[in-house]
């Protein structure tokens, strides 16, 4: 085989990828987010960079630099990340969405500082995000030359909850993690997951994975190589 496909398998692929936590306003000074770092989407686009695709990374807020040869858009909110996600689905040969979205927003970003004085309590109304995933999972193209690959964080019930969320959000992959586990969790740079994916005779029931702990970058290109190969 020619050296550069043999190093480079994902190479004239699109890529999209997301990361990190979302922030939701509240006023002026303080938002509502959450504990994720963007470590496994930040090692998930340089993974897939290193293998040759063109990559494009929809970041949250986190501290982490861009890696090597990709384009990251930066946004804040989870209506900011749907809409750069929209802008680059329909382009994208593989999608992997690793953002820990927040699900509420609050009904009214207050447009100045929410002051205590007087008030022993304050109730914060909050409705729906746009579910991204959920989203993608319905418009993307059914000849299979777009793989959809989402994340999920689970406390308790892990396989059912991850079975469901592969089921209804139309995913190829659903990778899951539970964040007790040793090795798992917020800010570690190692990740234990369980893979399912769609049943081949029986939709509905789950074929089921569960990968050793290993280090996110090397969880990362594994993943990558296995969402490229599922694309045929
Ligand atoms: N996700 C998304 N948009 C949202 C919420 C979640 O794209 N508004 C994606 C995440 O990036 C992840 C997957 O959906 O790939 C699962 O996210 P998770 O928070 O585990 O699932 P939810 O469906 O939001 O369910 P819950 O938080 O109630 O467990
Ligand atoms: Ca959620």
């Amino acid at each position: 085989a020619d050296p550069a496909t043999a190093s480079q398998p994902l190479r004239g692929l699109n890529v999209l990828v997301t990361a990190g936590p979302t922030q939701e306003p509240l006023d002026p000074v303080r938002y509502l987010t959450n504990h994720s770092t963007g470590k496994m989407g930040y090692a998930l686009a340089a993974s897939a960079a290193e293998l040759g695709a063109h990559v494009t990374l929809v970041s949250g807020p986190v501290a982490l630099a861009a890696p090597d040869g990709v384009d990251v858009v930066h946004v804040t909110t989870a209506q900011d990340m749907f809409e750069a996600v929209s802008d680059a689905f329909a382009a994208a040969d593989i999608t992997v969405m690793a953002a820990a979205v927040g699900d509420f927003r609050v009904e009214e970003v207050s447009p100045e500082k929410i002051k205590k004085e007087g008030r022993e309590s304050i109730t914060l109304r909050l409705v729906s995000n746009p579910d991204i995933l959920a989203w993608a999972g319905g418009r993307k193209r059914d000849d299979g030359s777009q793989v959809l690959c989402g994340f999920a964080m689970e406390t308790e019930n892990l396989i059912r909850n991850a079975a469901r969320k592969l089921a209804s959000k139309h995913c190829d992959m659903l990778v899951a993690n539970n964040l007790r586990e040793e090795g798992a969790g917020f800010a570690t740079d190692t990740n234990v997951v369980t893979v399912l994916t769609p049943g081949t005779s029986d939709l509905s029931t789950p074929q089921i994975e569960r990968w050793s702990k290993m280090d996110k970058t090397v969880l990362a290109k594994r993943l990558m190589l296995r969402l490229a190969a599922m694309r045929g």
